[in-house]
């Protein structure tokens, strides 16, 4: 598949590998033009039965690129990200995730919406928003509270640190660290133990653990509005171009 998204089918596993590691796998509009595009398959597609992601190079994905932030204007109504991440949250199949390296921004948030996620001892998980003036995306504002408590959520979303694999299996995050030259078979061979169930009866299990998908949804539609004005923000704007003049003069 072009546009940094490699896409691969095997025994019912749709595995989508991020792979721009030039870029640190940093997610552009036609990298998430081309998820939506592979869910829809994968959900059209009886034959996949769930989908595996990954990122190349040893990084899972910087989050969201910050060059596409800057170009964000008023005038788009609902952006590439903004479809992403309506179809992860309304995607009815399992997704399992090898998470290596850095996750950060939505590398971090889409987590929640998978139903495994196993982590190489190098992952590194981090919900940056306030640090660039912005605020959570991906409904991360009602499920870090739901999965990790009030007070690591606040910890995470408001301080906006850092935390490794460890802690995120404490946090119930990442279901188990796996050493890396076995992560990525180690979550194909989840995937695929999915895929060998009955499938009804896996589906309806999964809909039933994750109750209600119009919440998720309604947050994201409030945290987009929010999202929106604070990506537009001088501030937010003073931060992303700090970002971009540091990378161009290393
Ligand atoms: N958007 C656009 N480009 C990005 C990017 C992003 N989110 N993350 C990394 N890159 C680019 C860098 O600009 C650099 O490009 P260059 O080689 O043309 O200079 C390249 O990827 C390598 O990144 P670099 O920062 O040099 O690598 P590192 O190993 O020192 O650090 C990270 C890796 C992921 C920790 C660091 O790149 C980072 O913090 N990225 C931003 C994360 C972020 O805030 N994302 C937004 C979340 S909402």
């Amino acid at each position: 598949m072009a546009n940094h998204v490699e896409k691969r089918s095997q025994d019912g596993v749709m595995s989508l590998v991020l792979a721009r590691p030039e870029k640190k796998n940093a997610l552009t509009g036609a990298m998430y033009d081309a998820l939506v595009s592979a869910f829809a398959e994968a959900s059209r597609d009886d034959r996949v039965g769930a989908i595996l992601l990954s990122g190349k190079g040893g990084v899972f994905t910087a989050g969201n690129d910050i060059g596409d932030f800057l170009r964000m204007s008023d005038s788009l109504d609902v952006t590439p990200a903004g479809r992403f991440l309506q179809t992860l949250a309304a995607f009815e199949k399992p997704i399992v995730a090898a998470v290596e390296g850095p996750a950060i921004g939505i590398g971090a948030t889409l987590c929640f919406h998978c139903d495994l996620v196993y982590a190489a001892p190098s992952a590194s998980f981090q919900m940056p928003f306030v640090n660039l003036a912005l605020v959570p995306e991906n409904a991360s504002s009602l499920l870090a509270p739901q999965r990790f408590g009030m007070a690591k959520a606040s910890e995470y979303l408001l301080l906006g640190e850092a935390f490794g694999a460890a802690e995120a299996f404490r946090l119930g995050l990442v279901n188990e660290v796996i050493e890396t030259p076995l992560l990525y078979a180690h979550g194909l061979a989840k995937a695929k133990a999915l895929v060998a169930k009955p499938r009804a009866a896996m589906l309806a299990t999964r809909k039933l653990l994750r109750g209600d998908a119009n919440a998720i949804l309604d947050r994201i539609a409030k945290e987009n509005r929010a999202f929106r004005e604070a990506v537009l923000s001088p501030d937010a704007r003073a931060i992303f171009t700090a970002f971009l003049q540091k990378s161009k003069a290393s």
